[in-house]
């Protein structure tokens, strides 16, 4: 019988798996607005992601779409989105934008924005209306459950067969902004109750929010009503049609205190709360348009939450943190923001204007394309092309990777079996992708090194009285997880073992006297 895609474990790391094979996200979000309509898709964004070595798209679904008339349900689009994808290869992780997207109500159907009495705003203190619905709006967390159930019911019927919709985001960066709560009637009543019973056992604390959260208690009261919405969502959603469903998180960044970024949303300090309260999502998920990228991966793939990482900055840097990701912290997938404009002469792109760059707090170089497609068609192409490599060395000694952290982080030393490797890092440079990459001890004396920007020493074991040579460096390719060598590298390049910037791949093989 055809599996549905889901999470399994592999030798202890959660790993999707799309029509029973392990499967991993090479993916791309679109714009906000690309996917409304059919013909801009068909005109400006498929043709685009043609030759990326993509193999899915993260595309919104809109609530004001599909319901615009409350009670009827409408697919056209999201039929064609499937229809289109299938005709182009790629598999859809459809995003939700219900309720909440980047903190406001601003994808609710007009029939909700206008009645206010029934589907209340939350509040800030002194009173002023957020375009926020509060999440304690029961009436109007039932809406969107049922309309995602809708949703759901309907993939299964059309698309059970194939799986060309593989995951699913529930809303989009949740949270409220300008405040640290609600404070309008109804959130002053809760906020004043005792925290939930299951929070008090899983807290150990029993209390007020303020006894028990003190100075976080405005945010951990968010986190427990948003993530109760999701997780009424995402439970109808899942009972009609059980997908992998994740949330994401507009990180916790400069200036840091909830409500200059959304207050409640799934930031890793909010994970307690989230996980407790929202059992039906996989995974909590990190939007990444920070500098320190490689800090927020380690941050956020952990054991019980697997790394999926749906938004992240498209300039040429991002090839290096995609390495990283699905090399170190075993990713189920990576997807830069806005992808249907990588193919495009970086002149071309339209940057979001500064206003809105600074109401989302994105850091602008994020957005510089220059060089990045021909990195991340690489990357994603060598990543596809090492899996069954991936699945057999991930979480093993023998596969250790690296990414370069930070300007002063010059390299890093790692310990194999027979021999030590020092892997020196090239200085960043703008518009070309950092330090980056992976190396396997195939054999004790035969290792598979893939990355960008670095340099390798190999070393005796440390206090060993001999020294190391090459019997054989080969330049070459990855096909399905076999090696295909190319040129043999033995004369004056031996001198140097490197890579430059794009990502390429090598096999040495060792010997000591
Ligand atoms: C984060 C949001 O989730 C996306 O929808 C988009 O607005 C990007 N930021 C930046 O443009």
């Amino acid at each position: 019988m055809k599996q549905i895609p889901q999470i399994r474990e592999v030798n202890g790391i959660q790993t999707l798996y799309v029509d029973d094979e392990p499967f991993f996200i090479l993916g791309g979000e679109i714009h906000n607005s690309a996917s409304s309509s059919l013909s801009y898709m068909e005109r400006e964004v498929w043709p685009n992601l043609r030759d990326l070595n993509m193999n899915t798209v993260v595309a919104p679904l809109y609530w004001e779409q599909i319901e615009a008339e409350e009670g009827n349900y409408d697919f056209e689009v999201m039929d064609g989105l499937i229809r289109q994808a299938r005709e182009n290869g790629m598999h859809l992780v459809f995003l939700w934008f219900g309720l909440w997207k980047n903190a406001e109500s601003m994808y609710v159907p007009g029939w909700m924005k206008k009645n206010t009495e029934v589907y209340f705003r939350a509040e800030k203190p002194d009173g002023e209306k957020l375009n926020t619905i509060s999440p304690l709006c029961e009436a109007a967390v039932e809406k969107d459950a049922a309309a995602f159930a809708a949703i759901m019911k309907h993939i299964r019927e059309t698309d059970g067969e194939e799986s060309t919709v593989i995951m699913m985001q529930v809303e989009n960066e949740i949270g409220l902004m300008g405040t640290d709560r609600d404070y309008s009637v109804q959130g002053q009543k809760a906020f004043g109750e005792q925290i939930p019973i299951e929070l008090a056992e899983y807290f150990g604390k029993n209390g007020t929010w303020t006894e028990v959260f003190g100075e976080d208690a405005g945010e951990a009261f968010m986190a427990y009503y948003f993530a109760s919405a999701v997780e009424k969502i995402t439970e109808a959603g899942r009972k009609e049609y059980p997908l992998p469903c994740y949330a994401n998180a507009w990180l916790k960044q400069y200036p840091w205190y909830p409500g200059s970024y959304p207050s409640g949303g799934p930031v890793k300090e909010m994970h307690k709360i989230w996980k407790k309260t929202a059992p039906s999502l996989f995974t909590l998920a990190p939007d990444i348009y920070v500098p320190y990228v490689a800090e927020i991966l380690d941050r956020y793939g952990y054991e019980g939450n697997p790394l999926f990482v749906p938004e992240v900055r498209k300039d040429a840097m991002t090839s290096s943190y995609c390495m990283y990701a699905f090399t170190a912290k075993n990713a189920i997938g990576y997807s830069p923001f806005g992808i249907e404009e990588l193919a495009l002469p970086p002149e071309a792109v339209d940057k979001p204007p500064m206003e809105v760059m600074i109401a989302l707090n994105i850091d602008p170089t994020a957005f510089d394309i220059t060089g990045s497609k021909e990195y991340l068609k690489k990357t994603y192409g060598l990543i596809n092309q090492m899996k069954p490599l991936l699945l057999k060395y991930r979480g093993t000694d023998q596969m250790k990777s690296y990414v370069k952290k930070s300007e002063t982080d010059f390299g890093t030393f790692l310990r194999f079996s027979d021999y030590d490797l020092l892997v020196g890092y090239s200085p960043k440079q703008s518009a070309k992708p950092l330090s980056a990459g992976t190396v396997i001890e195939l054999e004790k004396n035969r290792f598979l090194l893939v990355g960008m920007n670095s340099q390798f020493t190999f070393m005796p074991k440390t206090g060993e009285p001999l020294t190391v040579d090459y019997l054989k460096i080969e330049e070459g390719t990855i096909e399905n997880g076999e090696w295909k060598p190319g040129r043999v590298m033995n004369g004056d390049e031996k001198m140097l073992l490197r890579f430059g910037d794009m990502p390429s791949c090598m096999m040495v093989e060792l010997y000591k006297y």
